[in-house]
C-alpha cells in the first residue's frame, strides 16, 4: 500500500526527535518513492547539521602511503590477488613532507591510509607516527591501516595517533563473509573496532552502499550497529566496481541511497562526523556537494604525491588522481563555498563528539 507524504514526514520528525524508528519504518523511509518526503528528510538533516556545526566543513588531509595489501577483499582494486595493480610505498620522509606541505596549506588533521602492508610493522609505524607528532604537535593524526592486534593499536596510540578509521563494511555477518575471502573474519573486524574504542581512539566506522549482496534489511542492521557502537565518524560511500575484481560487472551503489543514508545517520547521531566521500564524488560530479547538503560535514582532499595517486585505485574512475594537493584543496574549497558552506581548518576539538 502506498502511504501519504505526511506519513513519511512523520517518520522523519520522529527520527529527529527520538533518534529511533522501528526496523520496518527505517526500511520504509530508505526505500520510499515519495520525492517530497525525501526532500524533507534532506532538509531536516541539514538543519540538524547546521545547528551543531553551522556552515563549517572540516578538512582532513588524506595521505595514501601504501597500496600493498595482504588482504584479498573481493570488491577492492588493491587486494593482493590483483596482479595488475602497480604497487608503491611512500618512505617515511615522503610521508613527513606530505604532512609538512599539508600543514603549510592549513591542514591540521592528517589521515594516513594504506592497505594492510606487513612492511609497515609496529616499529616502522611507531616511528612515523612519533615523527609526525613531534613535527606537528598541534595536529590530529588519524590512522586507517586496517586490522591489527590490540597491543599494536595501543603502541600507535602511545606514539601519538588520536583517531582510527576502520569501516565495518557491513554489520551483517553473512554479508561480510560474502564480500570477503574466508581468511577474513567479521568477528575480528568487530573486535578491532571495540579495541580501538577501549584504547581511547576517536573511531570511525562505516559501510559501502549498494555493495554486491546487500539487502534492505542489512541497512537496518548497519543503523542498529551505529546506534550501539556510537562512532565519532561514519564514512559511507557507494560501492563502485573495479575492473580487476570478481565484482567487475556488478552495478554501483546509487547517489540517492547514499544521500538518504547520510541524512538518516545525521538524524540518528546528530553530532557525528560525516564525510562526503571521494566515492560519492566519483559516481556524481557534484556528489560531494550533494552530500554536504544532505548532512555531511567533512571532506578529505588528497595530499598524496601526484605520481602515486592513480595507483591507489580502490575502484574505477576515482577522482582527484591527477591533481596536486594545493589544487585539490583549492578545488574543494570552491566546491564547498558554491553550495553556501565554508571549509575550516581545525581539529574540531571544540566540538564534543558524543
Ligand atoms: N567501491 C567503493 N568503496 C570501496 N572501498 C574499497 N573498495 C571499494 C569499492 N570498490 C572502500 C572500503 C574501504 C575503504 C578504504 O574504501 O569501504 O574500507
Ligand atoms: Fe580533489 Fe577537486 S577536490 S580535485
Amino acid at each position: 500500500m502506498i502511504k501519504e507524504t505526511e506519513y513519511y514526514k512523520d517518520l522523519v520528525d520522529r527520527l529527529e526527535k527520538t533518534k529511533d524508528l522501528s526496523n520496518e519504518e527505517f526500511t520504509e523511509l530508505l526505500f520510499c518513492d515519495d520525492k517530497e518526503a525525501v526532500e524533507y528528510l534532506t532538509e531536516r538533516a541539514r538543519a540538524v547539521r547546521e545547528k551543531i556545526y553551522g556552515k563549517e566543513v572540516y578538512l582532513r588531509g588524506l595521505i595514501e602511503f601504501t597500496n600493498y595489501c595482504k588482504n584479498n577483499c573481493k570488491y577492492c582494486g588493491i587486494r593482493c590477488g590483483n596482479k595488475n595493480a602497480d604497487r608503491y610505498r611512500l618512505s617515511k620522509d615522503d610521508i613527513l613532507s606530505c604532512c609538512d606541505m599539508g600543514y603549510e596549506l592549513g591542514f591540521r588533521t592528517f589521515v594516513l591510509q594504506g592497505g594492510e602492508d606487513p612492511y609497515f610493522n609496529d616499529d616502522r609505524m611507531v616511528e612515523i607516527v612519533s615523527d609526525i607528532r613531534k613535527a606537528h604537535p598541534d595536529c590530529a593524526i588519524t590512522l586507517s591501516i586496517g586490522e591489527r592486534e590490540k597491543e599494536s593499536y595501543q603502541k600507535l596510540f602511545d606514539a601519538g595517533a588520536n583517531r582510527y578509521l576502520l569501516r565495518h563494511e557491513t554489520a551483517n555477518k553473512a554479508h561480510y563473509e560474502y564480500l570477503h575471502p574466508k581468511e577474513m573474519s567479521f568477528d575480528h573486524r568487530m573486535q578491532c573496532l571495540k579495541d580501538l574504542k577501549e584504547i581511547g581512539y576517536q573511531v570511525g566506522c562505516g559501510m559501502m552502499i549498494g555493495s554486491p549482496g546487500q539487502k534492505p534489511e542489512h541497512f537496518v542492521e548497519d543503523l542498529r550497529f551505529l546506534q550501539s557502537f556510537k562512532p565519532e565518524m561514519v564514512g559511507i560511500g557507494p560501492f563502485i566496481p573495479h575492473h580487476d575484481t570478481e565484482f567487475a560487472n556488478c552495478s554501483a551503489g546509487t547517489v540517492d541511497m547514499t544521500l538518504r543514508l547520510l541524512s538518516v545517520i545525521r538524524l540518528l547521531l546528530p553530532d557525528v562526523l560525516l564525510p562526503a566521500t571521494t566515492a560519492l564524488g566519483t559516481i556524481d560530479p557534484i556528489g560531494r556537494e550533494k552530500g554536504i547538503l544532505a548532512g555531511a560535514n567533512v571532506v578529505m582532499p588528497n595530499l598524496s604525491p601526484g605520481n602515486v595517486r592513480e595507483k591507489y585505485l580502490l575502484y574505477d574512475n576515482k577522482i582527484c588522481t591527477g591533481d596536486e594537493a594545493a589544487e585539490c584543496i583549492r578545488c574543494m574549497s570552491a566546491r564547498v563555498s558554491k553550495v553556501g558552506y565554508a571549509v575550516i581548518i581545525s581539529r574540531g576539538d571544540h566540538i564534543s563528539y558524543r
